[in-house]
């Protein structure tokens, strides 16, 4: 009988894992509560910056490009009237939470620095993992918004392409509240596009015409609350809107390998005196 493949063979095979249990309901309670204050003590006049992918150079301001060694919250597309306020509390109208509380906060430091995360990424092929970014994502009951067919490389350009995501489901995911979607195997497929930052500004540059995959080509990962999933750098992924009465939180982690060049146009930049660091041990 055929041994059960291991994570990394997966991993090759398929460009995705999911590791269901990987975060205790503790860990996750903390998390979530700890999201919460920091939303409650987020001053929305500070920025009425809205995420979206779908206009990349215009929505891609300032506030965003320089939050990469920050904790900042970035308001769900659509949060504001024309006036200006906002149409629903402050706490339901928050897209996501970026992109160095695992470095910057205690408890989602503890959270991210964890051994068996390192341990992963070495078994995944890393030589020195750097943790680059983590993001908490609410994906709001009913206006959470949908985030497109994308590969993660597109904003972690290194060479050779190293970039992994950790996606920490903290509520279930299913088809009815945003889940990931992923076309297996993708991971194969080129780097379509590369989102660069210089002095002119941001922009997202098409590097191959590869279409995104059919629709039949995707695959839901419909998953339980501290389901870990990893997904290569390559990998086309997306999730659809959330449309139901159901919030869908989850947290996640992008590292890349210290091994390998990090392109200097990359929007996220961290300065010397706060470098990356890794999982676990001495940076
Ligand atoms: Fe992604």
């Amino acid at each position: 009988m055929r041994a059960i493949a291991s994570r990394r063979e997966r991993f090759e095979a398929d460009g995705f894992l999911v590791l269901p249990g990987f975060a205790s309901s503790q860990s996750i309670a903390a998390l979530r509560a700890r999201a919460t204050e920091i939303v409650a003590a987020f001053d929305p006049s500070e920025s009425r910056t809205i995420f979206t992918t779908r206009d990349e150079s215009t929505k891609a301001d300032r506030y965003f490009l320089t939050s990469g060694d920050k904790i900042r919250c970035f308001f769900e597309e659509g949060s504001f009237d024309a006036g200006g306020e906002l149409r629903q509390p402050k706490a339901l109208s928050i897209n996501k939470i970026g992109h160095a509380m695992h470095d910057l906060d205690p408890i989602f430091s503890r959270f991210s620095h964890d051994p068996r995360l390192q341990q992963l990424a070495f078994e995944l092929g890393a030589w020195e993992p750097r943790v680059y970014q983590s993001m908490y994502i609410f994906k709001q009951p009913h206006i959470g918004s949908e985030v497109r067919w994308h590969q993660d490389a597109t904003y972690f350009v290194t060479d050779p392409i190293s970039v992994t995501g950790l996606w920490f489901a903290l509520e279930p995911a299913d088809r009815r509240n945003g889940c990931l979607w992923v076309q297996p195997g993708g991971h194969r497929t080129p780097l379509r596009q590369r989102f660069e930052v210089d002095g002119s500004g941001s922009r997202l540059t098409t590097l191959d015409a590869t279409p995104w995959p059919a629709a039949a080509a995707a695959v839901p990962l419909e998953v339980e609350a501290g389901t870990l999933v990893v997904l290569h750098g390559l990998l086309p992924h997306y999730s659809a809107p959330n449309r139901s009465p159901l919030s869908r939180h989850a947290y996640s982690l992008h590292y890349v390998d210290g091994k390998s060049v990090y392109a200097p146009t990359n929007w996220l930049q961290r300065p010397p005196a706060f470098p990356a660091r890794p999982f676990a041990g001495r940076a």
